[in-house]
């Protein structure tokens, strides 16, 4: 007989009974989990039917969970009610089974619970399933469209599931290292008044105040400026962001930000702690550490040397400028341009007439917009041989090689035009190069920091300056007088952060001063009413002791889906939107009942455009 000395051995006892009887009944171990050394044990499984064979009265089933595969084994000894119940399993029905772990005759190394098999003695077909509208393999026969729709079936496929896991790690790291930094992660609101990023705001009406409407975040920039104020001085944020614009491989209309924002620092400290962050990050989930400091470019020297705002620099070609060298030698076509630049592509001096005819038809496309393709061979044996050799001989064309200290076998690739266009077409042509050179691998990451953004762009349709970031960025302290005598030399206190070609982040030093960011909004051409109605309770906030401030945010999807070496950042988005905007699982956005519509004071009118 037991006796109880008192009473927590009673509330003890208690508390065994209870996990006895709460013991999970549906499994024992996951289908990821058995291994050799749990032979002879009884098991029970639970999960879903990958597939099913029948080879000479055994029936061998491949049992999967989110945790792995593992082989069930109905054979000759099982009952005869047991083996036509294993027969009729289908697909993707969902059962439970028990057994005991056998040591796998026929062993398959490429699993990790290869080594084994589940003789089953009991089995429950917990659900049937009908028959998936594709195969629910890594390889599967879904078209796009097919897989979006059954999204749920999408996510059981091992691709899927570890693009998720991966999404799910590098969250859990991200908070790890704010975590160690003191920075807080406080959430902002979502039905909020418009934000300008630079996109069209998604909107949704308010019952309780008719006509009127909130806007989702396009991001939360002016919240994370007021928890500045507020004294907040390090937040952090994974943030679903909303923005109506058209979609790419890159974009999303929602989306998750890594949103950030730090007071009393300057860029050099952003730029430290945020580099810390993708460190961190590439190190616990990919194993790989930058021995360096990251490098830097100036947004005109990313302009210059790649042709870009976002250079990939696995792509080592770099844009050198012929115009000097080029000019004054009769031809026409150089002598009337403004800018002459090339890149060099080595090894390719043997390209044929076809290859060289592709890439002018490649420069010629409406979105390059170059006129044509100037190329000098500088062959092995050969010599030195041009498109343009009636104008330049082998001593000119030696000029045109130095800069970019050519070798014999090297292909020089040309354009010529304004400089701004002819440079984005020749780092356009870089990339393409570099596609087919194979040079823009996999598995190898280039990041780098773009700096000093000018302030404002010019927009030649409505003839008025944006601000290239967002309003909140501060110019440069030496560049402020500019404001009032050219504004489009002004640069910004703005960064961006840049992997293999890729805008991950980007952010700012923030105007702190209500005159100064007064002054910032009259230059985009805002009324007083216009800046007091849309942010006036920001220049409010601004007069009770801002702090100096700024931040960043990293567009997490796209992080993530660079780390997955995916190319689109759907695949690593549990519910994405197609390239329509929408969502062809749940079919929306879908028309509300007028009933709705009703309550909402609204009345629709779709006027086609
Ligand atoms: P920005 O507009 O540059 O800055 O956005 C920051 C990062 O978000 C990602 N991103 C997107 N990702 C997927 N789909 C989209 N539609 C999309 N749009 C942007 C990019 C981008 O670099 N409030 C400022 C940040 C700041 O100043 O602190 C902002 O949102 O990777």
């Amino acid at each position: 007989m037991i006796v109880l000395e008192n009473l927590s051995e009673v509330y003890d006892l208690i508390f065994i009974f209870v996990q006895l009887i709460r013991k999970n009944m549906y499994r024992t171990h996951t289908c990821g989990e058995l291994r050799i050394q749990d032979t002879a044990k009884q098991v029970t499984l639970s999960g879903w039917v990958q597939r099913s064979r029948d080879l000479g009265g055994m029936t061998f089933v491949d049992l999967r969970d989110r945790y792995g595969i593992t082989q069930l084994v109905f054979n000759m000894e099982a009952s005869a009610d047991l083996r036509r119940e294993a027969r009729r399993l289908g697909r993707e029905f969902v059962i439970q089974a028990s057994g005991i772990v056998a040591e796998r005759s026929n062993k398959n190394p490429k699993m990790p619970t290869g080594d084994i098999e589940i003789i089953v003695n009991t089995l429950t077909v917990l659900n049937e399933s009908v028959t998936p509208p594709f195969t629910i393999e890594a390889e599967t026969d879904g078209g796009d469209e097919l897989r979006m729709k059954y999204r749920y079936l999408d996510l059981r496929r091992e691709p899927l599931k570890n693009n998720l896991l991966l999404r799910h790690r590098m969250a859990f790291e991200t908070r790890n290292y704010f975590n160690t930094h003191q920075f807080i992660e406080i959430e902002t609101p979502v039905l909020i008044k418009s934000t300008p990023e630079g996109a069209r705001d998604f909107v949704v009406p308010s019952r309780v105040n008719p006509g009127q409407f909130y806007a989702l975040p396009q991001s939360p920039q002016t919240f994370k400026q007021l928890l500045m104020v507020a004294g907040y001085d390090r937040y952090v944020q994974i943030v679903k962001c909303f923005r109506d614009e058209d979609l790419r491989a890159d974009r999303q209309p929602e989306f998750s930000q890594i949103d950030c924002e730090m007071s009393f620092v300057q860029q050099e400290d952003i730029l430290n702690m945020f580099e810390g962050m993708v460190r961190h990050l590439f190190k616990t989930i990919k194993g790989i550490e930058f021995s360096e400091l990251l490098p830097r470019l100036t947004y005109n020297q990313a302009l210059e040397q790649y042709g870009n705002d976002k250079p990939d620099i696995r792509v080592e070609m770099k844009i050198h400028d012929l115009t000097a060298v080029a000019k004054g030698k009769g031809f026409g076509v150089i002598d009337s341009a403004p800018f002459t630049g090339g890149i060099c592509a080595k090894g390719c001096s043997e390209y044929s007439r076809k290859q060289l005819d592709e890439l002018t038809e490649f420069v010629k496309k409406p979105q390059i917009g170059a006129k044509g393709l100037l190329y000098v061979k500088y062959g092995t044996d050969s010599g030195i041989k041009s498109s343009v050799d009636k104008f330049y001989g082998a001593e000119d064309l030696k000029q045109w090689l130095e800069p970019f200290h050519a070798e014999a076998g090297d292909l020089l690739l040309v354009l010529t035009g304004e400089r701004i266009p002819t440079l984005k077409a020749l780092g356009e042509l870089r990339l393409e190069m570099g596609n087919r050179l194979n040079l823009r691998r996999k598995g190898e990451f280039k990041p780098l920091w773009v700096l000093d953004f000018p302030l404002l762009e010019w927009d030649n349709e409505v003839k008025r300056f944006f601000a290239m970031h967002h309003p909140f960025t501060s110019p440069k302290p030496e560049d402020i007088s500019l404001l009032d005598t050219d504004p489009g030399k002004v640069r910004a206190n703005a960064y961006d952060f840049v992997i293999n070609g890729v805008e991950v982040g980007g952010g700012s030093i923030r105007i702190h001063s209500e005159t100064l960011q007064k002054k910032m909004f009259q230059t985009l051409g805002f009324t007083d009413e216009d800046a007091e109605r849309q942010f006036g309770f920001l220049m409010q906030a601004f007069r009770y002791g801002a702090p100096p401030h700024g931040g960043i945010a990293f567009g997490f999807d796209r992080l993530v889906s660079l780390f997955a070496g995916e190319e689109s950042i759907r695949d690593v988005i549990a519910f994405p939107k197609n390239n329509a905007a929408r969502d062809v699982m749940i079919d929306s956005p879908a028309e509300i009942s007028a009933e709705q519509l009703q309550e909402l004071s609204i009345k629709v009118e779709v006027r086609k455009v």
